[in-house]
Formats: C-alpha cells, sequence, structure tokens
C-alpha cells in the first residue's frame, strides 16, 4: 500500500522531502492519559503487549492525539529474551524482572534452541498486521528489537541496573559463554526483524540502550560486531540507536544501515562530519527539554533543526519520552518542526 505520510522513509533512504519528519522513542504508551485508560483495563503491561489489538489501538494513539509522522509497534524489547526461554514480569513502579538468569554455561540449558519466532512472538506479529490495518497508510509503522548486547544485559543481570556489572564482570571472568549468548540472541533477532517486515513494519529501529556502559574495545568486540550481523541481514530503512556509544561514532557511521540514532549528549555537526551524505541522523533533543515552557520548547527545537545541514535528518528527543511529559509540550515540540522550512 502507498503511504500517504511517508516523510520518514523518505528522510531514511535520502531522497528529497518537504519538511523534516519528526516522531518521538516511547510514544506509544506512557504520556497520553488515553493510553492511560487502555492499560486500567487490563492486568499489566504483558498483558496489553500480548493481547494485539488493544497493542494496535495504544500505537496508532500518537498518530491521532500527537500527529507524529511515523508509528512504532507497542511492544518491548524484552519479548526477545521471553521467546527464548527466560519470561520476564514487569512490575509496576519497577521495571522488568527476570525469575532466572544466565551466569554460567550450565543456566544455558534453560534456553529453547531453534525456535519458531512466528510462533513465539505471533502476538507482536499480529499487532504489527492489525496496526497497518488502521494506520491505512497514513505514516510508516517502525518495527524494533534490542541490540544483542542490551538484551544480554537483561539476561544476565535480571532487572535493571546502573551498572550491570554483573554483565560486565562475565565479560571477564566467562567471555566464550557471553559470546555464545550473543550469537544466539542475534539469531533470533534477525529471525525476529525479517518477521516483522514480514507483517507490516516498513522500517526498522535497533535500541542499544546500554552500549555506553562498555569501553571503546569491549563495545566492538561485543556489542558492534552482532550489530553488524543484524544490520547485514536486513535491508530498507534500519536505524541503528547506541545511546552513549560515542568513540564508536566512526563504525557506526560504516554500518550497511540507513540511520544513525544520536542522543542528546552527541553533537550533530561532529556526527555530520562523520557520516557525510552517507546516513540518516535521527534525534536528539534533551527529553528533559519538554518539561520546560512551551516558549523554551520552541526555541531549543528551533536551535536544534538550526544545525542541520543536511536533509538526511529525522527528528527525535535524544531518548526516550519520559512518562510525566505533558502532551501539550510534545505538541510544541512537533509544531515547531512542522513549521520548520528546510
Ligand atoms: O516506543 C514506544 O513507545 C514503543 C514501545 C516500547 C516500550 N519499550 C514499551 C514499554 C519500546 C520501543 C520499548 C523499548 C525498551 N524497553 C527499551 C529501549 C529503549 C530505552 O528506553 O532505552 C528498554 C531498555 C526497555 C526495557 C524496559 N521496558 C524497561 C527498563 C521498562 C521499565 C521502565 C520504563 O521505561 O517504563 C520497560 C517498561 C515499558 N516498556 C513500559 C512501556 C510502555 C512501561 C510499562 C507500563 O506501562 O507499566
Amino acid at each position: 500500500m502507498k503511504i500517504a505520510n511517508d516523510l520518514y522513509l523518505r528522510a531514511s533512504l535520502g531522497e528529497k522531502i518537504e519538511r523534516y519528519p519528526v516522531w518521538l522513542m516511547r510514544q506509544a504508551g506512557r504520556i497520553l492519559p488515553e493510553y492511560r485508560a487502555v492499560r486500567a483495563s487490563v492486568s499489566g503491561f504483558k498483558e496489553l503487549a500480548e493481547t494485539p489489538e488493544l497493542a494496535a489501538e495504544v500505537t496508532v494513539q500518537p498518530v491521532d492525539l500527537l500527529g507524529v509522522d511515523a508509528a512504532i509497534i507497542f511492544s518491548d524489547i524484552l519479548v526477545v529474551p521471553d521467546a527464548m526461554g527466560l519470561p520476564y514480569q514487569m512490575i509496576e513502579k519497577k521495571g522488568p524482572w527476570f525469575e532466572n538468569t544466565i551466569r554460567d554455561e550450565a543456566d544455558l540449558k534453560i534456553l529453547d534452541q531453534n525456535i519458531d519466532v512466528e510462533d513465539r512472538l505471533s502476538y507482536v506479529l499480529q499487532a504489527l498486521s492489525i496496526t497497518k490495518k488502521e494506520l491505512n497508510g497514513r505514516v510508516p509503522l517502525i518495527g524494533f528489537a534490542g541490540a544483542p548486547w542490551t538484551i544480554l544485559c537483561y539476561m544476565v543481570e535480571g532487572s535493571g541496573s546502573k551498572t550491570f556489572s554483573e554483565t560486565r564482570k562475565l565479560l571477564y571472568t566467562k567471555p566464550k559463554l557471553a559470546h555464545e549468548l550473543l550469537q544466539r540472541i542475534t539469531d533470533v533477532t534477525i529471525a525476529y526483524l525479517r518477521a516483522q517486515l514480514k507483517h507490516g513494519a516498513d522500517a526498522l529501529q535497533l535500541f542499544d540502550s546500554w552500549a555506553g556502559i562498555l569501553g571503546h574495545k569491549q563495545y566492538q568486540e561485543f556489542g558492534m560486531q552482532y550489530i553488524q550481523q543484524v544490520v547485514n541481514a536486513i535491508d530498507g530503512p534500519f536505524t541503528v540507536f547506541s545511546k552513549g556509544a560515542y568513540s564508536a561514532l566512526p563504525a557506526l557511521m560504516d554500518l550497511s544501515c540507513t540511520t544513525i540514532g544520536l542522543d542528546w549528549n552527541m553533537s550533530i555537526e561532529q556526527a555530520r562530519s562523520l557520516a557525510g551524505e552517507r546516513k540518516t541522523l535521527q534525534g536528539n533533543l534533551d527529553p528533559c527539554v519538554l518539561y520546560g515552557s512551551e516558549a523554551s520548547i520552541e526555541r531549543e527545537t528551533l536551535e536544534l533543526l538550526n544545525t542541520f545541514k543536511s536533509q538526511r535528518h529525522i527528528v527525535n528527543l535524544g531518548h526516550g519520552v519520559y512518562p510525566d511529559i505533558k502532551p501539550e509540550h510534545v505538541k510544541a515540540f512537533i509544531k515547531t518542526v512542522k513549521n520548520y522550512e528546510i
């Protein structure tokens, strides 16, 4: 189906655009009262994510209510370990929690091998198909997965952490185990992303939320190597968002994906000089800008837009939108981007 507003796709591919496309990481869920109403009708996050009709409904909400130029499927990066046989719970106000973790060779036995993602993750794939129908060609639909390194962090640590020191310990004490697990995650992720494209995703994004906690050499070995495998296996618009991976920026620009996501500490000018016109850059307004007044949101957004010296940009925050941001403030951000003449 032809997509009416395909600015996001054209910007991804480096084609001509009339204005910069804009969307927000974590726009599905969190900030909208309409999301909270749907969320309150079920037992929790997991039931919502595993009920395709409801997941589709909250995916479309930001398109209708905020006017973003792309939808991102309502799901989570943790569905991959879940499908591999390591189930998680989402604990209210605390975040993800895994009953089992992988810290020894013997723990690998917990995991299922040769899983069929079409079966285990059918609820996400169905949500994509339903969303695709409900969007009816208005804007592109983004599918996503966690990067292997970030998924490893949760499978070893078993929950969120400020330092992920159990996982980083493993890189020094059992590097072979880390590589074995990273390879298994990579294989499942490739199959899962391909299935998402088959079931209606128009574009994909890889979230490497914990890239920034590794040193340069370690990120090459335990992060980039696996990202590269994923990127090489996938065609079409594809964003790699490696949060905090400053020293890896030159290597990221050499990947075969279309788009590199930048967090708000990264310099647009510097990233552009590394990328040339080879890559679209996505980002990177500080999410905290949206706590300010509407006037200051407009000013900060314009300041960001004025640093762009190329059409190859997708406007976004430098990380996910925070849950207590007012929808009106998000709208002020979006309006500023839409009114900006390039
Ligand atoms: O972008 C979107 O809006 C689509 C949905 C989406 C969710 N999680 C839904 C969600 C996406 C893209 C994610 C990605 C995700 N999940 C990441 C990578 C992006 C990032 O923020 O760095 C990570 C690290 C996770 C793991 C995760 N999921 C954590 C740490 C938490 C708890 C804290 C938090 O961020 O809310 C979640 C829960 C989660 N994932 C919620 C939602 C809407 C909140 C749960 C609820 O409604 O109770």
